[in-house]
Order: structure tokens, then C-alpha cells, then sequence
């Protein structure tokens, strides 16, 4: 069932790539683990400003499966850092009916980290304010494949016909097959790539890259980012004058 349409033609589901927390902290001559911390404070107040603006669902790219070959040190500090996000941060969020979601390879993540998660999961699991999903140990290939081989085992069993595979049926084998895909894409840090980040799922949105670093990202910021998602056209390959006339009332 189509959910009602955001409003001010906001996008309904905000993805982030928070990039810029290590360069933030070498910019102010402290280690890469004071920008992590600072980004922490970042991330509480995205999370806050997306409430406020009625965004239906929000998706962070806390930690790549790319990450695991940080520094040990580094790894570790944002393990610590999950954990005490996951513990401070559960009041606010039960506050406010905001639903804790994850994806990616979380049977890779330290024991206590995935209690942590999982039981933020399954306790705001009927909340239904945002969902507000974390990408760990994500990686947008990995997903891909792991469906790939999640469908063919499924139709070498006989249960999905291959003539019958078309994108709506590849797509319900990915993590989180309800969540609708993202509208807009924002990146800080300055850098113009996907980084292995949703790859299936970022095929139609909107890219608003900017050189801002996370820990400094604030709500100013993202503000901005969705008054610039609202002056654009999606056209998903029609031509303008097709998408003015359907969102007229035109050609269905
Ligand atoms: C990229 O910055 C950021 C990360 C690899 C981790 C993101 C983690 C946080 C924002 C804090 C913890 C998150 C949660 C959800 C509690 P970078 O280190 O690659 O920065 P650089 O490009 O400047 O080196």
C-alpha cells in the first residue's frame, strides 16, 4: 500500500554517508578517534532534525565492511562508540516511537555490540514514528551477491521460476526489502562516491554531496540538503514535460 506522500515534497527516506570524521579531527591536530567521537553528536542531532521534519526513514553508513581493515585501535573505538550510542540513545529514541533497524554482515560485529543492537531492535520494534536504520558492516555488493545466492537457491528448489525473475522479485531478497529506496543520498566529507554504499538501491536518487565534515554537519546543514531535494525534478528517465503532466493528473 502506497504510504501517504511526505510533505513540502520531502523525500521519505534519507540516506548518509558520514564521511569526514577523521580529516575533521587531523584538521584540528587531535587522532582520528576525537572525529568519531565528535561525529557521535552528529549523528544524535541527524536523527533529531530527520524527527522533526517528518522523514520516514533515515539510513546511516556507520562502519563498511571496508572498515574491518582500519587500524585495530580505530576499529575497536567505533565498536565502543556503537555500544555507548546504542546504550544512551534508547530513551530518546522509545521518546520518540523511533523504530532501530540494521543491515549488513552483523554476525561480524563484537558479541556485545550485536546483544546491544539486537535488543534496540526488538525493543522499539513496534514503534512506528522513523525507522532509523544503521548500515554495519555493510557492503552494497556483498548484499547484492548474498541475494543472488539467496534467489538461486531458492529456484533450484523449484520455488521461483528463473523466466520470472524481474527486478521486483530480485529486490524482496535484499536485507531489508520493506524500506523504500532512498530519495536522497547525502555525502559529507567533500568526496563524490558511493563507497560500496546501497548500490541497488541508489539507482534513482538524488545525490547531494557536501564538502561540510560529519562532526560538523548540523541541522543548518540538513535543512539544506532537503530544501535542495525539494527544488529538484525526478524524472526517472521520462522527460520534463512527461513528469509535469503526470504530476498534473495527466497520463497515469
Ligand atoms: C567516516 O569518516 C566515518 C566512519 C568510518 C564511521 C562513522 C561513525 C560515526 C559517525 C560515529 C559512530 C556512529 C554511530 C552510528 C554511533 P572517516 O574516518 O572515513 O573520515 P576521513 O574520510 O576524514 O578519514
Amino acid at each position: 500500500m502506497a504510504e501517504a506522500k511526505p510533505p513540502d515534497n520531502l523525500p521519505r527516506h534519507v540516506a548518509v554517508i558520514m564521511d569526514g570524521n577523521g580529516r575533521w579531527a587531523e584538521a584540528r591536530g587531535q587522532g582520528r578517534i576525537a572525529g568519531h567521537q565528535a561525529g557521535i553528536d552528529a549523528v544524535r542531532e541527524v536523527v533529531r532534525s530527520a524527527r522533526e521534519r517528518r522523514i520516514r526513514y533515515l539510513t546511516l553508513f556507520a562502519f563498511s565492511t571496508e572498515n574491518w581493515n582500519r587500524p585495530r585501535l580505530e576499529v575497536d573505538e567505533l565498536m565502543r562508540l556503537l555500544q555507548r550510542y546504542l546504550r544512551s540513545e534508547l530513551d530518546e529514541l522509545h521518546e520518540h516511537r523511533i523504530r532501530v533497524r540494521a543491515i549488513g554482515a552483523l554476525d561480524r560485529l563484537p558479541r556485545v555490540v550485536r546483544r546491544l543492537l539486537d535488543r534496540a531492535i526488538a525493543d522499539t520494534a513496534h514503534h512506528d514514528g522513523m525507522d532509523l536504520v544503521f548500515a554495519l558492516s555493510y557492503g552494497g555488493r556483498a548484499e547484492i551477491v548474498d541475494a543472488a545466492r539467496r534467489l538461486a537457491r531458492d529456484a533450484e528448489r523449484g520455488e521461483v521460476d528463473p523466466e520470472q525473475i524481474d527486478e521486483k522479485v530480485f529486490a524482496a531478497y535484499l536485507q531489508a526489502p520493506d524500506l523504500p529506496d532512498p530519495d536522497l543520498l547525502i555525502r559529507t566529507g567533500g568526496e563524490s562516491r558511493l563507497s560500496n554504499f546501497l548500490l541497488w538501491q541508489l539507482a534513482y536518487s538524488e545525490l547531494h554531496i557536501t564538502p561540510v565534515m560529519w562532526p560538523d554537519f548540523g541541522p543548518g546543514d540538513f535543512a539544506e540538503a532537503l530544501d535542495a531535494f525539494s527544488a529538484r525534478e525526478r524524472r526517472y528517465g521520462l522527460t520534463g514535460a512527461q513528469v509535469r503532466d503526470r504530476s498534473q493528473g495527466g497520463a497515469a
